[in-house]
């Protein structure tokens, strides 16, 4: 199991970044809060340090990581063109949860960019990984903290449970505030494109452009330019079923047609509540997205736990605020 490294009193922190960084210098990888989810980080311009990371996640090569920094010069230095649409996303996004994909700089390894001539480049908000990366001086490649394909961690716990036997680190950095992935804007395509929705949605990605922004499958454009597309991620280990129900009545007669216990069965719901559990698992989420999505990955760790075999998740409301949560929940359930 790897050490968990706690930052909650000021000698704590430091103590923590400081042994990162030694690790981090040494090339090796580190699990690292961010305000999104926690990331699996180490040295991006180090294409042996990097390997190890597809080693602990047991990620396919060919999948770009995003390349995290902590100030615009450190951004510049990792793409070969800076152009003024990532200017004005960078001044009215960053630091936070917005990665841009721009052409990339030489000095990126290939197996940071999966072989391609884009890289995609987020600055983080979370202080303690913006402490680490200023520390370092070189910026840090981090694909989210998890087993390939599973969910994604918000918490040092989720770390240490899904890959903490395949590393050394963990900086507890808290709960993530954003609770989900980094909105994914394509700045190298024309025009701009969201190869995977966030909490900055595409509606706020053109206003501040001021150009229209695409949305949408990326199949319709023919090949997967982001994994984040593939249909089936973030999967908990339990079945995943969005559905909706008039009652408890109703609910009930779902739950008994999947013949599955209802002991063994998880309800996440906002409206429809289930009054009576009886065995029932029940998470009551929050009816605003941006609180849902606090919650939604360690509510759906808490049902793994539990031992569910099947989660129902109570179909989300209409409108674009929705639209990532939307997104993860429809590939979880894709199976
Ligand atoms: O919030 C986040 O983005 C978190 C934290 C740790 O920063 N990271 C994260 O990384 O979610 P990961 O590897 O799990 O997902 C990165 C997404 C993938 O969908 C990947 O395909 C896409 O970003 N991506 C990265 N570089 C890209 C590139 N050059 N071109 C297209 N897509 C890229
Ligand atoms: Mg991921």
């Amino acid at each position: 199991m790897a050490m968990i490294l706690s930052t909650a009193t000021a000698i704590d922190r430091d103590a923590a970044v400081a042994r990162a960084v030694a690790q981090l210098h040494a090339g090796q990888v580190v699990a690292l809060p961010t305000e999104t989810v926690y990331g699996l980080a180490a040295n991006a311009l180090d294409a042996d340090a990097v390997t190890r990371i597809f080693a602990a996640k047991g990620r396919p090569a060919h999948n770009p990581i995003i390349v995290h920094v902590a100030d615009l010069d450190m951004a510049r230095r990792v793409v070969a063109d800076w152009p003024a649409s990532a200017d004005r996303l960078a001044a009215r996004f960053w630091p936070g949860p917005l990665t841009m994909v721009l052409p990339r700089a030489p000095i990126v390894p290939d197996v940071v960019t999966g072989g391609g001539t884009t890289v995609g480049i987020r600055w983080p908000r979370h202080p303690i990984m913006q402490a680490v990366i200023r520390a370092c001086g070189f910026p840090l490649a981090a694909p989210s903290a998890n087993r390939s394909n599973a969910v994604s961690p918000t918490t040092a716990a989720h770390v240490q449970q899904s890959i903490g036997d395949r590393l050394d680190l963990i900086v507890d950095g808290g709960p993530s505030p954003v609770g989900i992935e980094s909105t994914v804007i394509d700045l190298a395509a024309s025009p701009p494109r969201v190869l995977r929705p966030g909490r900055i949605d595409a509606q706020a990605l053109a206003s501040v452009l001021d150009e229209p922004v695409a949305t949408g499958p990326v199949s319709a454009v023919g090949v997967a330019r982001s994994p984040g597309m593939l249909a089936r991620h973030y999967s908990p280990r339990a079945r995943l079923v969005i559905s909706s129900w008039h009652d408890d009545a109703d609910l009930d007669g779902q739950i008994a047609r999947l013949s599955t216990p209802r002991t063994r069965t998880y309800v996440l719901a906002y409206d429809r509540v289930p009054r009576e559990t009886d065995g029932l698992g029940v998470a009551m989420m929050p009816r605003e997205a941006e609180a849902y999505a606090q919650r939604l990955y360690a509510d759906l760790h808490r049902a793994d736990d539990t031992g569910a075999d099947v989660i129902i998740v109570e179909a989300l409301p209409e409108g674009m605020a929705w639209d990532a949560l939307r997104d993860r929940l429809v590939r979880a359930a894709a199976r």
